[in-house]
């Protein structure tokens, strides 16, 4: 048996094998899944706008103007006029001086915690922050300071026990997601704010999954807590609410020249392609003329959270989108998603390395495009199927609530070298059970006519857009 081979039965035997599951059509709250009927419940398309006309056309018209990539690096001849566009209604939409776009989410993080934090300096990091975030700490070859998770009191305290650097310039900063991905809990941010300012760090804040739902008109948590303009750099995805692919920073100008200057994932990689930006443009061009998007995936949210409460399971009554059912066990926790599946209800099971040891979930994400019956109706499903499989829904708190409860350890350090807990989002992983991957077919499913597709109001106009008078405006 070759290394490979072993390794990949290691990880079955362990019930960590993935494989990518296959979706037909757009990422709409019914898909086919492997060619089985399902109600999509982990997508991260939280307002439904990946999928929605004007999106799409935008995109689509994009093609046609500018191409279909971008050809270069930011800083060779990659940023074109739609690059800057989108980088100025992202810095109005989230209250920033500037904002700078990069390839991916994962890259920006990689990129902004790099250029923030070097060998010498000190990070501080939830330790349930997003992977993205553990992969840039360790780049960036600064000592990792892992405190436990929203724990203002442990930060301070490791703040103060890091209060002097090695040369006296050691910078310090301290980075969290807002929204945690695999829990759907948020970031205390003032009081962390607080203690950055308190010890003299920077802060960088990763709004990933809280645009769409969180603050006015769902420009996060930042400007939820009345911070915008604050933390020194806010990053977010165009991946997720936004419906299309990319991502940004948002900061002060002096910092988004600091980072063109040394943000390796930017400099050293290709701009995001202009239909991927058209399509974050139409998007939040959406955002602003129907906010009531966001108002319906709050509803939604709350929907699903009591129907699960009704079945037994201890979900807060809160309006977050992320739904944690803890399972526990790796495979009981593929058993539940399988079984589900066959019930038509798609919500992802969740394990290590993505979340820490035993606390393997279901993963359960709510969009603005699911209908309050179909939400009910899919509590009732993973209800029946967890006391099916002898599960108790009353044990599936959120791990952050289980560990909570257990005795707090002494203020111990958790080092650099800890293992952090959350590595990535976890690919898909049961075998390909339906007709292999046909163009024809999954084409057919968006059955996108480009003239078909203005909705109701004006179609996004991308020529308008970007006319000298608009751009002025
Ligand atoms: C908190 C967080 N940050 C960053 C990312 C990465 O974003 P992207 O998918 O754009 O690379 C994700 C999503 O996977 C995320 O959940």
């Amino acid at each position: 048996m070759s290394e490979i081979a072993e390794r990949l039965a290691e990880l079955e035997r362990l019930g960590l094998g993935r494989r990518l599951r296959l979706i037909s059509g757009p990422q709409g709250p019914n898909v086919l899944l492997d060619g089985k009927p399902v109600l999509l419940l982990c997508s991260n398309n939280y307002l439904g706008l990946a999928d929605h006309p004007r999106v799409r056309e935008a995109a689509a018209d994009a093609a046609m103007r500018w191409g279909v990539g971008a050809g270069a690096s930011r800083l060779v001849s990659g940023t074109m006029t739609i690059h800057g566009r989108l980088e100025e209604r992202l810095a109005a939409f989230k209250g920033s001086e500037a904002c700078l776009l990069f390839g991916s989410g994962y890259l920006a993080n990689l990129g902004v915690i790099g250029a923030l934090a070097g060998r010498g300096d000190t990070i501080f990091s939830d330790e349930l922050n997003h992977a993205s975030i553990v992969d840039g700490c360790r780049l960036s070859r600064a000592e990792v300071v892992i405190y436990h998770h929203r724990d203002v009191e442990h930060l301070e305290w490791s703040l103060h026990r890091h209060a002097s650097g090695r040369d006296g310039q050691a910078r310090r900063l301290i980075v969290t997601d807002s929204v945690f991905s695999m829990d759907g809990d948020v970031a205390p941010l003032a009081q962390l704010l607080d203690a950055a300012q308190a010890y003299g760090a920077r802060m960088v804040v990763d709004e990933a999954h809280a645009v769409g739902n969180l603050g006015p008109d769902g420009r996060g948590a930042v400007a939820e807590a009345g911070l915008e303009g604050e933390i020194d750099v806010v990053v977010g995805t165009l991946g997720k609410a936004l419906g299309s692919y990319g991502a940004y920073a948002c900061a002060s100008a002096e910092m988004v020249r600091y980072l063109i200057n040394t943000a390796r994932s930017l400099i050293f990689s290709t701009a995001p392609p202009p239909p991927a930006v058209a399509g974050a443009l139409a998007a939040l061009e959406l955002l602003r003329e129907r906010p009531h998007r966001v108002q319906r995936l709050r509803s939604n949210a709350r929907v699903l959270r009591r129907a699960l409460a009704a079945e037994g399971f201890p979900v807060a009554d809160s309006e977050m989108q992320i739904v944690a059912l803890i399972v526990g066990e790796e495979r009981a926790a593929m058993r539940l998603c399988q079984e589900a599946i066959e019930r038509g209800v798609f919500a992802q099971a969740i394990r290590p390395p993505t979340v820490p040891d035993g606390t393997s979930r279901l993963r359960l994400t709510v969009m603005a495009s699911h209908t309050a019956a179909e939400l009910r109706t899919a509590a009732g499903v993973l209800g029946e199927l967890t006391r099916k499989l002898d599960l108790d829904p009353a044990a599936m708190a959120p791990a952050h609530t289980e560990r909570r409860a257990a005795p707090e350890p002494a203020h111990a350090e958790l080092s650099a070298h800890a293992e952090l807990s959350a590595y990535a989002h976890e690919p898909s992983r049961a075998p390909r059970t339906a007709a292999p991957f046909d163009l024809e077919r999954d084409g057919e499913q968006p059955a996108v006519a480009l003239s078909a597709l203005a909705g109701p109001s004006a179609p996004f106009d991308l020529e308008r857009e970007l006319a000298p008078s608009a751009r002025a405006a």
